[in-house]
C-alpha cells in the first residue's frame, strides 16, 4: 500500500522519506554505500531517476538501491515505482505487485494506520474538506494531493516521517515506532493534559499550595477540546479507539500521539487575533509601580527547586523542614504517621506532606512537582519538590524550570550515592544537576542526606563531595556557588538548627540547611522588560466562568484590573485576581510565583506552555528554531532526522532535527566543522529543529527563561541548549 501511495504521490512521499534514508544508508550500508551518503543524495536520486536502467535482468530502485527483478513494477523493499508511465499503462499488474509484498513488512504502525483504509473497503476516509475517499474500478484512491495533505497534514509544515518508520526500527537507533518512556509518561499522565480541573475559583487559592499538576484533589472532567480526535474519529481512520486489542497495546501511545495532530473536521473557528501590530521591545517603558524595588514589609520570593535521584529523601526533607518550622501541625503529622503506617509505608510519613495523591503515596514516589512555602529571615521561599524518578523528568523540567536556586539532595548511603551518579545507567543526580544548571541556576546547596546511614562519617561526606564536586564543576557550577551540608532529614539533624549528633559535631561546624538557604544571594529580577508569565497550570471554574493560571512571572509586572494578552491564542483578558501563597495581592513582579484569575478568555485557549504577555509586546510563537546545544552523556549518536521531545519552559512538543549547521569548538565557541552528520557525547553544535506544534518562545538573548531548550529522546535528556534564532515565526 505504501508502494501505491508512492505511485500516486511519489514526490510528496519522497520528501518525507529522504532525510532518514540518508542517515540509515550512511550507517547501515544496506541501502546505499557510504560514499553516496550526505546531502548530495537528493541530487543523486533525481539523476538516477532520469537514467534508463541498463541491466536487462534486474533494475535498481532509485530510492533504496535494492536490486529488483524486471517483473517487479515497484521496488520489493520500499515500494517505489520503477517507472511511473508503466503504472498507468499497467495498473492491475502494479497492484498485483504491491499486493505480493508482505503488507506490513517494515511498515510503521503509523503508516499502517494511515493507509489501512485504502485496503479496508468498509472504511471510508473522510477528508478535511468533507469529501469522501472515492475509489474507481481499480480500487485506486482518487484523492487529490491537496486533500491528502489537508487530511493527514493539517499544517503545511507538518512532518510525518513515514520513511523513517518504514526503514524501520532495527536499523535506526532512535525508534520512532516504539513509544519512548516520555510517551509513556505523557500517556500515563494524560489527566494533567487532557483533563481540565474543575474547581470553584475559591479553590484556586489553594492551587499554588498544592500540586501544580495532577493534584488529585479536584473533580476532573474530560476536556475534549484538547483532543482533536475523538475515538469515533479514530475509528474512521481505521485506527484504535479505547477498546484496543491487547496485542496492539503498544500501538496506542503512538497513535494517540500522532492523532493529536490530525483533524478530520473542518478547523474550529478560532477567535480573531486581538493582537495589535507588535511594538518594538525598545519602545517598552516599565511603569513606575513595576520598578519599586520591593515592598518594604514583604520578603523577597525565592523559588527553590529540590532535585535529586529517586529516593534520596527530597520529600522527606521538605516535610521535615516544614514540620520543624511549625508549618505542619502536630495533629496533621500524627495523621500522616498513622495513615502511612497503616499502608505499610511508615518511613514515608514526612514525605506525605508533599506527596498528596493516592498514586504517589501507594507507590512511595513523587510524580509531580509539589509546591509549599516557608519563610527564612530574608526570603519567602517557594519550595518546589521535584520527582526524582527517571520517568518523571519531564515533570521535573516543567516545575523546576522556575527555580532561582536549588537544593540537590544526595543519598550518602553506600551504593545509593553511586546509583545516583549512574554507575549502572544514567543516574538522576547527574541528569538533574545538568538540567538545573541549564535552567540558569547558579547557586546550589548540596544536601548530603541520610548521614545517619553512614554513621555521620566525615570520610563518606568528603568522598561524596569530591566525586560530585568534579561533576558539578563540569556542569558549570562554580565552587564558590556550591554549599555542602551534611544532614539527616529523617533524624532532623542539621536542618533548622545546628547539628546535635556528636559524631557530626566532631567535624562539622558550618551552617545548617535553613541558614544556608538564607545565605543564598538574592536572585536577579527582570522588571525592565514587558510582562512574561509562562503558564505552568490552568485551573478553570466552569460555574463562575472564570479561569486561573499559575506560574512564575519571568519578566515585567502584572496588576489587577489590567489587560493582558494570552498567547498563543491572542485573546485579550482582564486580570481579576492575583494570589501569592494563597493570599490575594494587587500586583506581582518578575520572580513572583502566582495564581492569576482571568476574565474574558476562553478557558480552552489557556494551555500549559502558553504565555501571558503585555498586550503590546507579544511573545514570539514559532515552529522552527535555531538552537545552540550541548550534547550530554549519550551512548548513541544524534543524527539528522532524530525525532525527539523538546521542552521550552512549560511547553513540551515533538520535534525533529532538520540540520546540524555546525559543530562548535567548546574552547572558542566558534564553528569548527560545517554540516556534520552526527553528534556524539559532550559535543556542542548549532542545529536547526522543526517543531510539530508552535510554541511560545524568545531568543535567549532577549529573555533567558523563555529561550532555554531541552532535548529528550528515549526517556533521557540527550542535549540542553538555548534558542539562538527564531527561524519560522507563526502569524498568530
Ligand atoms: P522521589 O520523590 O520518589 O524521588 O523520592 P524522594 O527523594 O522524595 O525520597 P522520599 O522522601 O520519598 O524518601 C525515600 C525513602 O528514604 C523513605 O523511606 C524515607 O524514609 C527515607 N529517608 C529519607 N531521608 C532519610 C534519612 O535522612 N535517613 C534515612 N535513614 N532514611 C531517609
Ligand atoms: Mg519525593
Amino acid at each position: 500500500m505504501v508502494g501505491i501511495l508512492f505511485l500516486l504521490f511519489p514526490r510528496a512521499l519522497h520528501g518525507w522519506y529522504e532525510p532518514r534514508l540518508e542517515d540509515t544508508c550512511g550507517r547501515s550500508g544496506n541501502h546505499r554505500d557510504s560514499s553516496a551518503t550526505g546531502l548530495g543524495i537528493r541530487d543523486d536520486n533525481r539523476s538516477e531517476l532520469e537514467k534508463p536502467f541498463t541491466d536487462p535482468g534486474m533494475w535498481q530502485c532509485s530510492i533504496c538501491t535494492h536490486e529488483n527483478d524486471t517483473s517487479n513494477l515497484s521496488c520489493e523493499l520500499c515500494g517505489v515505482l520503477r517507472d511511473l508511465s508503466l503504472y498507468f499503462n499497467n495498473i492491475s499488474e502494479a497492484e498485483a505487485g504491491a499486493k505480493r509484498r508482505n503488507k506490513y513488512s517494515g511498515v510503521s504502525v503509523l503508516a499502517r494506520s494511515l493507509f489501512a483504509s485504502s485496503s479496508t473497503k468498509s472504511k471510508a476516509i473522510i477528508f478535511s474538506d468533507g469529501s469522501q475517499d472515492n475509489r474507481n474500478a481499480t480500487g485506486n484512491k482518487q484523492a487529490t494531493m491537496d486533500a491528502l495533505h489537508k487530511t493527514y497534514m493539517p499544517s503545511k509544515k507538518r512532518h510525518i516521517n513515514i520513511g523513517t518508520a518504514m526503514l524501520s526500527s532495527s536499523l535506526f537507533p532512535f525508534k520512532f515506532d516504539t513509544p519512548s518512556p516520555d510517551d509513556m509518561v505523557t500517556t500515563g499522565l494524560k489527566s494533567s493534559r487532557n483533563f481540565r480541573k474543575v474547581v470553584q475559583i475559591k479553590d484556586s487559592v489553594d492551587a499554588t499550595g498544592k500540586k501544580m499538576m495532577d493534584s488529585g484533589i479536584l473533580q476532573t472532567e474530560k476536556d475534549t477540546s484538547m483532543d482533536p480526535c475523538t475515538s469515533a474519529e479514530v475509528d474512521k481512520l481505521g485506527g484504535t479507539s479505547s477498546s484496543v486489542p491487547s496485542s496492539n497495546q503498544q500501538v496506542t501511545p503512538i497513535l494517540d500521539h500522532e492523532l493529536q495532530h490530525l483533524s478530520l473536521e473542518s478547523k474550529p473557528k478560532s477567535s480573531k487575533p486581538k493582537i495589535k501590530k507588535p511594538a518594538s521591545i525598545s519602545e517598552y517603558k516599565p511603569e513606575p509601580w513595576m520598578l519599586q524595588s520591593e515592598d518594604q514589609e514583604m520578603r523577597r520570593q525565592l523559588n527553590l527547586a529540590i532535585v535529586g535521584h529517586v529516593d534520596s529523601g527530597k520529600s522527606t526533607l521538605c516535610g521535615r523542614l516544614l514540620h520543624a518550622l511549625g508549618l505542619i501541625s502536630k495533629k496533621q503529622m500524627h495523621k500522616y504517621e498513622k495513615e502511612a503506617k497503616e499502608k505499610g509505608k511508615g518511613s514515608f510519613a514526612y514525605a506525605w506532606a508533599m506527596d498528596d495523591s493516592t498514586d504517589e503515596r501507594e507507590r512511595g514516589i513523587t510524580m509531580t512537582v509539589a509546591v509549599k512555602y516557608f519563610d527564612t529571615e530574608k526570603y519567602h521561599v517557594v519550595l518546589l519538590d521535584s520527582p526524582g524518578h527517571k520517568d518523571f523528568v519531564p515533570n521535573m523540567i516543567s516545575g523546576a524550570t522556575q527555580a532561582d536556586a536549588a537544593i540537590l539532595v544526595v543519598d550518602a548511603s553506600v551504593g545509593s550515592f553511586e546509583a545516583g551518579m549512574g554507575v549502572s545507567g544514567i543516574g538522576q543526580t547527574k541528569e538533574h544537576s545538568q538540567l538545573i544548571r541549564s535552567f540558569g541556576v547558579e547557586n546550589l546547596i548540596v544536601a548530603v542526606n541520610k548521614m545517619d546511614m553512614v554513621e555521620h562519617s566525615k570520610d563518606r561526606f568528603n568522598f561524596v563531595k569530591l566525586q560530585l564536586g568534579i561533576f558539578l564543576r563540569s556542569c558549570g557550577f562554580k565552587d564558590s556557588s556550591i554549599t555542602w551540608v551534611p544532614l539527616s532529614a529523617m533524624a532532623n539533624e542539621n536542618l533548622v538548627t545546628a547539628a546535635s549528633d556528636s559524631r557530626l559535631l566532631s567535624w562539622y561546624n558550618g551552617n545548617c540547611l535553613l541558614e544556608s538557604i538564607d545565605s543564598l544571594p538574592p536572585p536577579h529580577r527582570d522588571v525592565s522588560r514587558p510582562l512574561r508569565l509562562p503558564i505552568c497550570d490552568v485551573i478553570a471554574s466552569i460555574t463562575l466562568g472564570q479561569v486561573a493560571v499559575c506560574g512564575k512571572v519571568e519578566a515585567g509586572g502584572i496588576r489587577t484590573g489590567s489587560k493582558v494578552l494570552v498567547m498563543p491564542s491572542g485573546d485579550l483578558a482582564t486580570v481579576k485576581t492575583i494570589e501569592r501563597d494563597s493570599s490575594s495581592c494587587n500586583l506581582a513582579r518578575a520572580g513572583d510565583n502566582i495564581a492569576v484569575g482571568l476574565q474574558g478568555v476562553d478557558p480552552g485557549h489557556l494551555v500549559s506552555g502558553g504565555v501571558i504577555c503585555h498586550p503590546d509586546f507579544p511573545v514570539h510563537v514559532a515552529s522552527r528554531l535555531e538552537l545552540k546545544i550541548l550534547v550530554l552523556e549519550i551512548t548513541t549518536p544524534i543524527l539528522v532526522g532524530l525525532q525527539f521531545e523538546l521542552h521550552i519552559h512549560h511547553a513540551r512538543v515533538s520535534a525533529s532535527l532538520v540540520k546540524i549547521l555546525s559543530l562548535l569548538d567548546q574552547k572558542t565557541g566558534k564553528a569548527s566543522k560545517k554540516m556534520p552528520r552526527l553528534l556524539t557525547a559532550r559535543q556542542a553544535a548549532v542545529v536547526d529543529v522543526k517543531l510539530d506544534k508552535e510554541v511560545c518562545v524568545e531568543e535567549f538573548s532577549a529573555l533567558k527563561a523563555l529561550g532555554r531548550a531541552f532535548l529528550r529522546s528515549g526517556g533521557n535528556t540527550v542535549a540542553v541548549g538555548i534558542v539562538t534564532r527564531i527561524l519560522d515565526e507563526a502569524k498568530v
